[in-house]
């Protein structure tokens, strides 16, 4: 993961890049750095932290030439030596990604004393190994030592020449009046230009004395890449008067869901958008694999559900990191629908997949949220419409990616010639339910409040129910750091019903559906082994759980493949509550980032 920045141009305020380098902090937070040349000489500042604590180091100087990092550890704990940039001489890496084969450089760059626990320093240390009066020969003699997924940047006072490479972590340059700007995303950079050109693997981009040029280390030669100008503008990433942002995200996904159906659905039926529409007029479908990681697994996970069930296809779900490793050689293609779903468009594992199918000519489509990102860029996408998620935990994009894969399914039936009679009516509707919810959040804060103290809890459901259980026990986990189990409430007689006591509560997933009453037979068990149930209910099953169960939060009676977008939301909200309540970050928690670009 880590966000990175270079600069080489008009001078510009050190802390100009440091606000640039603040929009990448949701690629990790855990410590920050960066190094500059103040007249020929650099100057390093590092911290064990956020960016905010750097502002301080730094004072109102203008510099040409800077790089700067914010890291998401993978080798050597969160401190200031471990923070990028790493620094040999004139020279000042930082670095994205994990350069594998880092103990064997150390290896064989025996003799030199390494400062830091962290992979990436041998990059520097190779690269001053190799110079003699050349930068870019010893830049290039280094890329062909190193394995692994790495995006760097590289400066060097002596020579005033600015370098970024890049090897399956992404990339951007930014080409601005007067000089150069490269980040990890084009979000970042938009406010310094919109021309940008992106490197593809194996790209060096060079930049000396304010001129360019890129060579591909794979393909050994010289190359030429597109300047693309951004026409997309960023949402408003602003709290808007919420505490935090994961609560303004939660509370717009009435908004989120309107937008993202919008233009898709037209005289009661789905039409997609052109393009998806025209590929999957053209293309012969009988199963649907979901690939994502996290949140977007559990989308997929709900998308199974609707595919068998809608769509009348064969379906299952997997997570990305997983597929990633198996080998794909005896896996049918044929009528196969490759479904990626991706809130960043940025995830490794995720990624690494869609392009591995990609080469093995599967039909492939793409749900990414974020436009422009590595997923949009490279696949067929029928993108979820969002907005801008700044929490790290995902929220609204989640229920974004619920209605493209329910508008996918219905779809996919209708070209089948499947009948489902109401369903779209009441898409049209559901927003108008999801904002009831959040109008009587002060239940859910209450409920929150009075379970704060536990330690661990279970979450259950069935069938449609079973993904948002998942997804409801992963919202408490990542951001109030309580124990959190999901099952399938069916497999709770198989093993997890030996954790059940009065110190372990359940959040069981109870709105009415055709296992209300074998829903019911589990709770019951529940109770009888002096476990406490928090119920899920709507009008139907409220009347059966009332007297059986601790608490009960109600949601709206709606069509079953519906319930999964209306039963998530007050998860995510007891979980918020929760994190707030206890005093934790709930925006960037610990270990986490936004977007995992490392395996
Ligand atoms: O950007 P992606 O949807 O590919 O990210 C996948 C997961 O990393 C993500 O959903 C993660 O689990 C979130 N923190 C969940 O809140």
């Amino acid at each position: 993961m880590c966000g990175i920045v270079g600069y080489k141009g008009k001078p510009v305020r050190v802390k100009d890049i440091l606000d640039t380098l603040k929009m990448l902090e949701y690629r990790g937070y855990d410590s920050a750095g960066l190094a500059y040349s103040r007249d020929g000489i650099l100057e390093l500042r590092k911290v064990e932290g956020k960016i905010e604590k750097l502002y301080g180091l730094v004072d109102d100087s203008f510099t040409d030439l800077v790089i700067a990092h914010t890291r998401w550890a993978t080798h050597g704990i969160p401190n200031d030596i471990n923070a990028h940039p790493h620094v040999v001489g004139t020279l000042a890496v930082v670095h994205n990604g994990i350069i594998e084969n880092y103990r064997e450089i150390k290896n064989y760059l025996n003799g030199y004393q390494f400062k830091s626990e962290t992979d990436s320093e041998v990059i520097v240390h190779l690269v001053n190994y190799f110079y003699k009066d050349n930068l870019f020969d010893s830049i290039l003699a280094s890329v062909k030592f190193l394995k692994g997924a790495f995006a760097f940047v590289l400066m060097d006072t002596k020579s005033g020449d600015l370098v970024a490479v890049k090897m399956e972590s992404p990339i951007v340059i930014g080409l601005i009046d007067g000089g150069y700007i490269v980040s990890s995303d084009i979000p970042s950079i938009i406010k310094w230009t919109r021309r940008i050109i992106t490197l593809e693997n194996g790209d060096i981009f060079y930049i000396s004395s304010g001129d360019f040029k890129i060579f591909n280390f794979i393909e050994n030669r010289f190359v030429r890449r597109n300047i693309e100008i951004i026409s997309w503008d960023l949402g408003i990433a602003e709290k808007s008067g919420y505490k935090h942002f994961m609560l303004k995200e939660i509370n717009e996904q009435g908004k989120v869901i309107r937008d993202t159906i919008a233009g898709r659905i037209e005289k009661n039926e789905i039409i997609l958008d052109e393009e998806v529409r025209n590929y999957l007029d053209s293309t012969d479908i009988r199963n649907i694999v979901y690939i994502a990681c996290g949140t977007s697994y559990h989308a997929g996970l709900v998308g199974v559900y609707y595919s068998l069930e809608l769509a009348g296809l064969n379906s299952h779900a997997v997570h990305a990191s997983e597929y990633r490793y198996i080998d794909k050689s005896r896996v049918s293609l044929d009528d196969t629908l490759f479904v990626f779903i991706s809130q960043s468009g940025e995830t490794a594992d995720t990624l690494s997949v869609a392009r591995e199918l990609k080469g093995m000519k599967a039909k492939i489509l793409a749900i990414p949220n974020v436009i422009g990102s590595s997923m949009y860029r490279e696949f067929l996408s029928f993108p979820t419409r969002a907005g801008v998620e700044i929490g790290v935990a995902a929220t609204k994009t989640f229920t974004a990616q619920l209605i493209n894969l329910l508008l996918l399914n219905l779809y996919l039936a209708k070209k089948k010639n499947i009948q489902i009679d109401g369903l779209v009516h009441e898409i049209l509707t559901i927003h108008e339910f999801v904002d009831s919810i959040l109008e009587s959040y002060d239940q859910i804060l209450e409920l929150a409040q009075e379970y704060s103290d536990y330690q661990h809890f279970m979450y259950l459901g069935r069938h449609l129910m079973y993904p948002i259980a998942l997804e409801g026990a992963l919202k408490l986990k990542e951001i109030s750091y309580i124990h959190a189990e999901a099952y399938p409430a069916g497999e709770m007689k198989h093993g997890p019903i030996a954790l059940i006591d009065n110190k372990m509560p359940t959040f069981y997933l109870y709105p009415y559906n055709r296992l209300v009453n074998k829903n019911l037979s589990n709770i019951q068990e529940i109770k009888a082994r002096k476990g406490k149930v928090i119920a899920l209910v709507d009008k139907k099953t409220k009347e059966i759980a009332k007297d059986i169960v601790d608490r009960m939060i109600e949601i709206r009676y709606v069509n079953e493949y519906l319930q999964p977008i209306l039963a998530v939301i007050p998860l995510q909200l007891f979980a918020y509550y929760i994190a707030d309540w206890k005093g934790f970050n709930v925006d960037q928690p610990r270990n986490l980032a936004k977007s995992v670009t490392v395996e």
